[in-house]
């Protein structure tokens, strides 16, 4: 009797399926398909211009330091990104340590602060408190145009660049909240512009200036707003902590600190700038005066010019600011990218090696249980809305399970094997040059379409573009030299400068045989060698032979021997000295002189809260300064110095009759709270 029982559905079949690898593909001769050349590094064109003009001016500052330093790995436009991470721990640490000492108060502040300013310690984290915040700004602005050149930018990556320009955002909103913590003519100066914002509403300005400045004018503690003050500052880079969180959560193994000896350097300075650069007091807030020339940070501050002018140049340049704010986190959809293609996966060919999935440099790749009779247990699975399009996994998988949009790996064979036919009939030894959009961008008239070879003096390079470098799997190299190409080279970026975060290093460690998918132990010593400079350099790279290939190391190192064997002790103290004078204009930059109100100036402060909207006036010398009808009116007035007939009415009443002295740089307070009264 036949067996009745149907086979289980889900029982994998026993015999393991012949899948093709890239070195078993058809030889050159024999190839398959219709001879079509696909251009891999697909955003490589014209659709680059803008982001290759941005690059080319960015590389005008990369390239002098470069030059003398010696390396990239030296260089700290490299390392922007982990840089600015480094500061922002420096920032909380420094933070939560000054803290500790601060005391909540009008003067009580004021002198809290002054007393950190007694003691070395104290002193200088207060001071690398400051300058680590504003190294972060400065790093972080770097590393966003950095992104924006890069095309990390756009498609799955907006998460990622909305994330950082409203985390940045926060960051300096919090380094503005900071600067007003210690009360004094900084944090008047402040005070005078976010009460000119207030403005637009007068019952807003009018409750703060009788909740908190005419306090102060009396002085009273103030404990209110400076508790408020404090837990607004830490409060906001929470909040910009939280973005952090969104801005790297699509990276698989977010890079968090650049490498040690970078954290050892930056670290060391922002210590010793700390000790020699106290940020020292300056006289506490006193509303009863006009400010005079005062160093403010530009950093943070650099609002306050216009804000502190008029109540409309308040409103204008925060909404500048605004705009500006909202325009830059837009950016990834006024430049959205062209031809998005995330890659798809034949599971017939999918042996389950998870090769993919730890290659991947964001988090668009996953492991899925599988039930389709294969004799494997699971099953590659891509989210194409987190897939960047960056083809590092169509290297990564032996068994060219995985197909960069609609087309297949055997096509880049194909589009290799119809290059180097042509390339062949120079009757001279070919070199097939493997290299990523980003450098073909730079160079596109040359080479990235076209099939005529480049000629150096004894061999053709013929140049293949792929979106990175890392989408050439070791096995289609082997394959390349087996077919006739006399040596593979591969042209990437400099480490830390990779598009797709990993490309170059994971292209370096399968030829070095560290990492799967590796180079196949016979092709060890194979003419098949990496090239790793700045995109625009691509063309230095093609007469470069393998025994000349001094391209920097991919791995950065760690220990100290290890830095001094890499980097030469001149190279060391160059990079110092870069990185010191850069600190030291900071520091300068930080105290930048800024005079608010001319000198000769005094002035009338005029706050008058009514039940009801009547009008005020005020009258110097009997001419009228100021005539509105309001309940709530808050306004500054300037007069000349000296002696003055000053008569304030408030719903025809008078509040204030007299003639008063008012001296230079002095303000006049008239504030009145009917509310209060009645
Ligand atoms: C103007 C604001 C910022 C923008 C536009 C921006 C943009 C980006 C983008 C788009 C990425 C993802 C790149 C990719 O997907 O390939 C990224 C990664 C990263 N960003 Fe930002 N960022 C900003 C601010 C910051 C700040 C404030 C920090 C540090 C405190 C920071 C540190 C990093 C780090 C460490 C990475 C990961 C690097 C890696 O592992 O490859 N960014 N940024
Ligand atoms: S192309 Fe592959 S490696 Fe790149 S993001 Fe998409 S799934 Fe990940
Ligand atoms: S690399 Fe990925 S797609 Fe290729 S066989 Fe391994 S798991 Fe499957």
């Amino acid at each position: 009797m036949p067996n009745s029982n149907p086979p289980d559905p889900i029982e994998p079949k026993k015999n393991k399926p012949r899948l093709t690898t890239w070195d078993k593909l058809p030889p050159a001769d024999q190839r398959p398909g219709d001879g079509r050349v696909i251009d891999w590094g697909a955003r490589s064109g014209r659709e680059r211009g803008l982001l290759r003009r941005v690059e080319k001016l960015a590389l005008l500052f990369k390239e002098p330091i470069n030059k003398l330093v010696g390396t990239s790995q030296l260089n700290p436009l490299y390392y922007s990104d982990t840089i600015a991470f480094f500061m922002l721990v420096v920032v909380v640490i420094t933070g939560v340590y000054v803290l500790m000492f601060y005391q909540y108060g009008y003067d009580i502040s004021y002198t809290s602060v002054e007393s950190m300013e007694r003691f070395i310690v104290s002193r200088a984290a207060r001071a690398i408190h400051r300058y680590a915040s504003g190294g972060l700004m400065i790093f972080s602005i770097l590393h966003a145009i950095r992104m924006f050149f890069m095309d990390r930018f756009r498609g799955p990556r907006w998460l990622g660049w909305a994330a950082g320009v409203i985390s940045v955002a926060w960051l300096w909103l919090a380094g503005i909240t900071g600067y007003w913590l210690p009360w004094d003519l900084g944090a008047q100066l402040i005070t005078d512009g976010f009460v000119n914002l207030l403005n637009t509403a007068p019952a807003l300005a009018t409750g703060f200036y009788f909740q908190f400045m005419d306090a102060s004018v009396a002085g009273q503690n103030g404990w209110l707003l400076m508790l408020l003050l404090v837990v607004i500052h830490v409060g906001l880079t929470v909040i910009a902590g939280v973005f952090y969180w969104l801005h790297i959560k699509r990276l698989q193994r977010p890079k968090f600190f650049p490498p040690r000896y970078w954290i050892i350097g930056m670290g060391a300075l922002l210590v010793i700038a700390g000790v020699a650069f106290p940020a020292g007091m300056l006289p506490p807030a006193n509303f009863n005066i006009m400010p005079g020339t005062t160093p403010l940070d530009p950093i943070f501050l650099f609002y306050l010019p216009p804000s502190l002018r008029s109540v409309p140049a308040a409103v204008w340049i925060s909404l500048i600011v605004l705009a500006v704010t909202a325009l830059v986190t837009v950016i990834p959809w006024l430049f959205p990218r062209p031809k998005l293609k995330p890659v798809t996966i034949t599971a017939e060919r999918c042996t389950g090696c998870t090769h993919c999935v730890l290659d991947c440099p964001y988090t668009a790749l996953s492991m899925a249980p599988r039930s389709d009779g294969m004799p494997f247990a699971e099953l590659a699975v891509v989210d194409p809305k987190l897939c960047v399009s960056c083809g590092i996994c169509i290297g990564s998988c032996d068994t060219m399970a995985i197909s960069l949009g609609e087309n297949q790996p055997e096509l880049l064979w194909q589009d290799i094997a119809a290059r180097l036919d042509i390339a062949k009939t120079h009757n001279r030894p070919v070199k097939l040059v493997f290299t990523c959009e980003r450098h073909a961008a730079h160079n596109t008239h040359t080479y990235a379409k076209s099939s005529e070879p480049a000629h150096n003096e004894d061999a053709v390079a013929e140049v293949v573009p792929v979106t990175c470098v890392a989408m050439v799997n070791p096995g289609l190299m082997t394959h390349a030299l087996d077919a006739g190409a006399a040596e593979v080279q591969v042209v990437g970026c400099p480490p830390n400068d990779c598009t797709n975060r990993e490309g170059n290093i994971w292209t370096a460690e399968r030829l070095e045989r560290v990492r799967a998918p590796k180079l196949k132990p016979r092709f060890k010593d194979a003419p098949i060698f990496t090239t790793w400079l700045a995109p625009d350099h691509f063309t230095d790279a093609l007469p470069i032979h393998r025994a000349e290939n001094k391209a920097d190391e991919q791995h950065a190192p760690t220990s100290l021997s290890q830095v001094m064997a890499m980097f030469s002790r001149r190279n060391l103290i160059v990079a110092a000295v870069i990185l010191a004078v850069g600190l030291l204009l900071q520091v300068r930059l930080t105290y930048t002189p800024f005079t608010p109100y001319q000198n000769g100036q005094a002035g009338i402060n005029v706050a008058v809260r009514q039940a009801a909207a009547a009008p005020v006036e005020l009258t110097v010398d009997g001419a009228p300064v100021l005539a509105a009808t309001s309940a709530n009116v808050l306004q500054p007035v300037a007069v000349t110095a000296g002696a003055h007939q000053i008569r304030l009415t408030a719903a025809g009443q008078p509040l204030f009759d007299e003639t008063i002295t008012i001296n230079q740089g002095t303000v006049l307070h008239l504030a009145f709270d009917q509310t209060k009264e009645e």
